[in-house]
């Protein structure tokens, strides 16, 4: 057994939380039968077993057992207004009791199609789907038709959801199963034009497209250096490939999402998460030319279908929670995400904590690592252990984030909430000391 400090804390958090959450435990225990490993979402398992939410409802989540929690991660980043938002409710009950999924064109499509296309200038057309999976599945059919081309170049660590091709490279040090060898796809370091021009070069007419995150999600928000974003930009128009920008978790930091935020101007955009207002969602969009291979009876035309795609209760939620986010809301997001990383710094600097934040509008992420955090290898490094006792103990004192460090602010989130997060985030850095 393990006897490192961190070790130990976990050990102490465990036993805390199994004597918060027996029911959680049996139902754990119960889920084991009819799901493999006992949970039906990879993201949202952590030891001893994740605790069963039964209630939401703004900021705060109630367990099975009674426990309260402040949310501090809203459903991975998708949940921007909040849980049960009345207005969001209000929409989809009344959408769904008029309007359940049907086989035809529904009121909603085209208005949160309009709107989302009136905030990113660089889509005038797009397509709504299921998830953001099915929509970064949809960008790279779209480039390989467009371009008739076959390979896709990804980043190293680079999450874009759980579909063979972009799964591939996950990890650096681990091959997934059930992704083809034959797979055409290359990677390369976040940040790392020269590496992104080597394999442009080395690809020669066969690359049709990058596809990136503005701001690394998954890996840690992981921020682009200043001319990693330009180059990407250049270098695949240069190679005439597209650029694809996945803004399924960046479109919350800005009404124009990350790519006005940061200034890129990308081929095709992917989005998800806020854009269905906490049902399941995801859209993939560019120019009106591109955009044509998903045209019926087009030529090499693009089948990209899905029995739920733009349903009505959905698409109500989607413009019920984009109306919701006008500048003023940004502007507070990013008032309160600076708050809790400014916050965070400080209690690390105060602990003499190896750790540190990366941060940027309403996404905040800790790292239990000094190194320089350029790319996904630098934040997989990290202390594991560290943070699994600093994410378990977090959770025993009622806050809520991500076993991987990530934490997201809503625009109902209070000052008070953020300055509680920072003062247990300060007391399990100094348990941790
Ligand atoms: C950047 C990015 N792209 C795509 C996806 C996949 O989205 P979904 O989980 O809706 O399939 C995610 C999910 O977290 C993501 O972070």
């Amino acid at each position: 057994m393990s006897t490192t400090p961190a070790a130990q804390l976990l050990e102490r958090e465990r036993k805390v939380f199994e004597q918060r959450t027996p029911v959680s435990g049996e139902r754990f225990a119960r889920a084991q039968a009819v799901f493999p490993g006992g949970d039906t979402r990879a993201a949202t398992f952590y030891a001893p077993y994740p605790a069963t939410i039964a209630e939401t409802a703004g900021t705060r989540l109630v367990d099975v057992d009674g426990n309260e929690y402040i949310d501090m991660l809203f459903n991975y980043t998708s949940m921007i207004v909040g849980h049960a938002h009345p207005s969001i409710t209000d929409a989809v009950t009344r959408t769904f009791s008029r309007t359940t999924p049907v086989a035809a064109p529904v009121i909603g499509q085209i208005e949160l199609a309009e709107e989302i296309v009136r905030r990113v200038s660089s889509v005038e057309q797009l397509r709504f789907v299921n998830s953001g999976t099915e929509a970064t599945m949809g960008a790279t059919r779209i480039a390989r038709a467009a371009t008739e081309r076959d390979i896709v170049i990804k980043t190293i660590g680079g999450y874009h959801g759980s579909f063979p091709d972009l799964d591939y490279w996950l990890r650096p040090d681990r091959f997934p199963a059930g992704v083809p060898d034959s797979s055409p796809l290359r990677v390369i370091p976040y940040n790392d034009p020269d590496a992104l021009e080597a394999v442009l070069g080395e690809c020669g007419e066969g690359c049709a497209a990058l596809i990136i995150e503005p701001v690394m999600g998954t890996a840690g928000v992981i921020l682009p250096t200043d001319d990693f974003l330009s180059a990407a930009r250049e270098l695949t128009h240069a190679a005439g490939a597209l650029l694809i920008v996945d803004e399924v978790i960046t479109f919350r930091l800005g009404r124009g999402g990350a790519q006005q935020r940061l200034g890129i101007e990308p081929d095709l955009t992917t989005l998800g998460k806020v854009i269905g207002g906490g049902l399941p969602v995801g859209a993939v969009g560019g120019s009106a030319s591109l955009m044509q291979v998903l045209t019926p009876g087009a030529e090499k035309a693009v089948s990209l279908s899905g029995t739920f795609n733009g349903n009505a209760a959905t698409m109500a939620a989607g413009l019920a929670t984009l109306e919701l986010l006008d500048d003023e809301a940004f502007a507070r997001l990013d008032v309160l995400g600076d708050r809790l990383a400014d916050g965070l710094r400080t209690a690390i600097a105060r602990h003499g904590a190896p750790a540190q934040v990366t941060s940027i509008g309403s996404l905040v992420n800790i790292h239990f690592t000094e190194e320089k955090l350029l790319d996904a290898g630098a934040s997989l490094a990290a202390d594991a252990e560290t943070a699994a006792a600093f994410h378990l103990g977090l959770l025993n004192r009622g806050i809520f984030i991500a076993t991987r460090g990530l934490f997201a602010v809503s625009t109902v989130t209070t000052e008070a909430e953020i300055d509680q997060t920072v003062e247990v985030a300060g007391e399990m850095l100094a348990a941790l000391a």
